[in-house]
């Protein structure tokens, strides 16, 4: 997608949709003189309310305008660039659907966060642009449809265009150079969530990060299974061993230009299909979990985009992959693995995998990077869905700074996350009669057992956080407009690495 800003005129824009934003307090002030202007009838205002999201379309009368279609946008309170990204969203979406191929988004007069904040506003619209648009239609022959010809001809959007004051220009084009950037980082990580089981194993995950670090120019190691079993990673191997397709463990590692001002380091759980492994997960829904390797996608978007932002902190992205399947080789309920700190798990239940595998990530991660910041991102536990829902993640953290700076770049980025506590006396849940620890809590507040297993392979690090994202990383069919992978933590991440500066 070709992304530019503009300084045009109104009248001089020739697109398919020029989208016009409006908030409910702009309803009562601009609109009358923006649409009067447009050559659009006041009498709109009696159907459009501003409303976050909602979308108008007209189709102007031959001479006022050159572009095709009008979208009148609502901003809701307008207040936040979320409301800005979330219009474009929708914008996009209507454009992707009816296939147009250019869309002008007119930002103009509209600051929230006033003149400074031009940059992330036209970020979070371009952000919102890529997001509406994205399609996954690579596994479609189109050979059943009507009208064969058109799909391979479809295109989608392939101009998207922010207009605006002419003294912002330069803030302007900046902030829409970062939001494609991370706008096509949450594209990749939404294409990697929404490839099956069969068509993304362990080693694709791997080849998709060598392929970034070598086309941003970060550095990416592969350990296969052969080092993966040398450095004694149990947890790992103990999830894998049912699986015909072997784990890997990657390693992303973008070192800044001059001297980096933090170190920090992200875990993503890699799990490319959770079948439960002899734990079986129920066949309803099971097909859902090819998205369980969400926040692996999540970890490789936000590496890569730090790379291409040129951001001034080092980030080592740390990714196990594996599947989990049943076989005659696969754990059993109730073994005992050694995990690559040495401590011992009882596995109560194999369909709590994910925490077994970031356990070995963790603390590969503390002790060979000593990193100032360790953030694990996994969808780890339907807990989660039940506490929150699919639009917020769950956060943990044992530094009350590093999750206050989580929850601003959730409000930034629009992608939210709600701390859960990390209290010891969840500790009792977790205890097990023949090993250090075991890995699943009981009924109870599965959610947070699962946090606090994972706090024990950090081994004291005092800026650790845990981000839950079972709910938000995938949509299934009917209940979000989003459906499939959405590269939730991507954003979210990119807006907590900005804040070294
Ligand atoms: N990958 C799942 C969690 C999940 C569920 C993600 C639904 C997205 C949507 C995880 O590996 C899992 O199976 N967790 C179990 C833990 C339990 C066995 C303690 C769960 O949530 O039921
Ligand atoms: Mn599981
Ligand atoms: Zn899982």
């Amino acid at each position: 997608m070709k992304i530019s800003v503009t300084l045009s005129d109104l009248h001089d824009i020739n697109v398919d949709l020029l989208a016009l934003a409006f908030s409910k307090a702009d309803l009562k002030k601009k609109a009358s003189k923006t649409l009067a202007a447009a050559g659009i009838s006041a009498s709109v205002l009696d159907d459009f309310k501003a409303a976050s999201g909602e979308v108008i379309l007209l189709y102007p009368a031959e001479g006022k305008l050159r572009a095709q279609r009008v979208a009148l946008v609502g901003t809701g309170e307008g207040k936040t660039v979320d409301d800005f990204r979330t219009a474009a969203v929708e914008v996009a979406s209507k454009a992707a659907a009816l296939e147009l191929s250019s869309v002008t988004f007119d930002i103009t007069g509209a600051l929230p966060g006033g003149k400074n904040g031009v940059a992330s506003l036209a970020e979070a619209v371009v952000e919102g642009g890529y997001f509406g648009s994205y399609r996954f239609e690579r596994l479609k022959s189109g050979i059943l449809d009507k009208e064969p010809k058109k799909v391979s001809a479809k295109k989608g959007v392939s101009a998207f265009t922010l207009r605006v004051e002419p003294a912002l220009l330069a803030d302007a084009e900046k902030g829409a150079e970062a939001g494609r950037i991370v706008g096509e980082a949450q594209c990749m990580a939404r294409d990697m969530v929404n490839l099956p089981g069969n068509y993304l194993q362990a080693e694709d995950i791997s080849k998709t990060a060598v392929a970034s670090g070598k086309k941003y120019g970060y550095a990416v190691t592969v350990l296969r299974k052969k080092e993966i079993e040398a450095l004694k990673m149990g947890g790992l191997l103990a999830v894998n061993q049912g699986s015909t397709h072997p784990p890997t463990f990657t390693v992303l590692d973008y070192k800044p230009k001059g001297k980096a001002k933090a170190v920090v380091a992200l875990v993503g759980k890699g799990v490319t299909f959770d079948s439960g492994g002899i734990s079986i997960k129920p066949s309803e829904g099971m097909g859902e979990m090819k998205s369980d390797m969400g926040g692996a996608a999540a970890v490789i978007g936000a590496v890569e985009s730090a790379a291409r932002l040129a951001l001034p902190i080092r980030v080592i992205g740390l990714v196990p992959a594996t599947d989990n399947m049943p076989d005659g080789s696969a754990q059993r309920p109730g073994d005992v693995i050694t995990t690559y700190s040495g401590i011992t798990v009882e596995v109560g239940n194999t369909d709590a995998e994910g925490r077994l595998i970031l356990a070995d990530a963790l603390s590969f991660a503390k002790e060979k990077y000593s990193p100032d910041v360790l953030v694990d991102v996994a969808t780890l536990t339907g807990a989660c869905i039940v506490a929150l829902g699919y639009r917020v993640a769950g956060l943990f953290s044992n530094s009350d700074s590093l999750a206050a700076e989580i929850s601003g770049a959730g409000e930034v980025s629009g992608e939210k996350v709600w701390r859960l506590p990390l209290w010891d006396l969840y500790d009792e849940q977790i205890k097990s009669d023949v090993a250090d620890v075991h890995n699943t809590g009981g009924r109870g507040a599965g959610t947070i057992t699962a946090a606090k297993f994972l706090q024990k392979f950090t081994d004291g690090h005092e800026k650790w956080a845990h981000i839950d994202i079972a709910g938000p990383s995938f949509s299934s069919k009917g209940s979000l407009k989003v459906t499939g992978g959405t590269g939730f933590g991507v954003r979210l991440l990119v807006e907590l690495m900005k804040q070294w500066k």
